[in-house]
């Protein structure tokens, strides 16, 4: 099975939730519950609680990572963050182009893409969110949409530096929704996103990377999910705020 190939990554996306003080008590309740995992585990985290969050996981198997990234190394972008910043601050991982972002700040294709290259740059993984709306899902859009967000915010990533990248397909209308994908429904746009990486690389490296499902992902439904062929671990906003339901997730993507 090619799914054995690749690392399964749980990662926790907590939005803006979370005090600094709120973020080192819950990484500590975390801490001995995923200690024995087997997949990655990671926690992206509001720009002012990576300090504390840091902090909190050293020693641990718990990876911190942000939410977002601005493409320009330094300037006049007042509010934003470089990813020579993040990396210097210990983060691994980095969050791009999530619907959030998509839907609230104008984050569009190409700005994901510039994003991505400024991170994936700087040495830091960066898990790229792909995702449709119920309207574009209804129209028959799905596969199309899909490629076409993967392919560009991939656009000039070079083969080497695609061993950095997470996607994370995240339906539009499974996220902080409590409605899931189906297991087969988060199959097959993970698989319509391989496709799009298999096209645009090659097959063989679009076996080796990682594709998470997100939407919805929880303690009850993670075990099914994370079981699909490729289905490579899962990108967890809700249930990430919880220390017992994150744990589960892990312990899913661990067996
Ligand atoms: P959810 O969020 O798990 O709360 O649906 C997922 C995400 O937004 O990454």
């Amino acid at each position: 099975m090619n799914k054995a190939l690749r690392k399964a990554v749980i990662a926790g996306n907590w939005k803006m939730n979370k005090t600094p003080n709120e973020a080192k008590a819950l990484i500590e309740e975390m801490k001995p519950l995923v200690k024995d995992a087997s997949c990655d585990v990671a926690l992206c985290v509001p720009f002012i609680d990576i300090p504390a969050a840091i902090e909190a996981a050293k020693g641990s198997n718990i990876k911190i990572g942000a939410e977002n990234v601005h493409f320009k190394s330094s300037g006049a972008y007042t509010g934003e963050v470089s990813a020579e910043m993040l990396k210097e601050a210990g983060v691994e991982y980095v969050v791009i182009g999530h619907s959030e972002r998509r839907t609230y700040f104008g984050e569009t294709d190409q700005t994901v893409n510039l994003r991505s290259l400024a991170a994936l740059n700087a040495g830091l993984k960066a898990i790229i969110c792909v995702g449709e709306t119920l309207e574009q899902r209804e129209l028959g859009y799905t596969e199309t949409l899909l490629k076409y967000q993967t392919k560009m915010a991939l656009t000039n990533v070079t083969k080497e530096q695609l061993k950095n990248v997470i996607i994370a397909y995240e339906p539009v209308w499974a996220i902080g929704t409590g409605v899931t994908a189906t297991a087969d429904q988060a199959d097959e746009g993970n698989g319509y996103v391989r496709a799009a990486i298999a096209e645009a690389y090659g097959e063989d490296v679009a076996q080796s990377v990682t594709i998470q499902y997100g939407g919805s992902m929880n303690a009850g439904n993670a075990d099914e999910l994370v079981a699909k062929e490729n289905v490579d671990g899962g990108l967890i906003g809700g249930a990430s705020l919880k220390a017992p339901d994150f744990a589960k997730i892990v312990a899913a993507a661990s067996k």
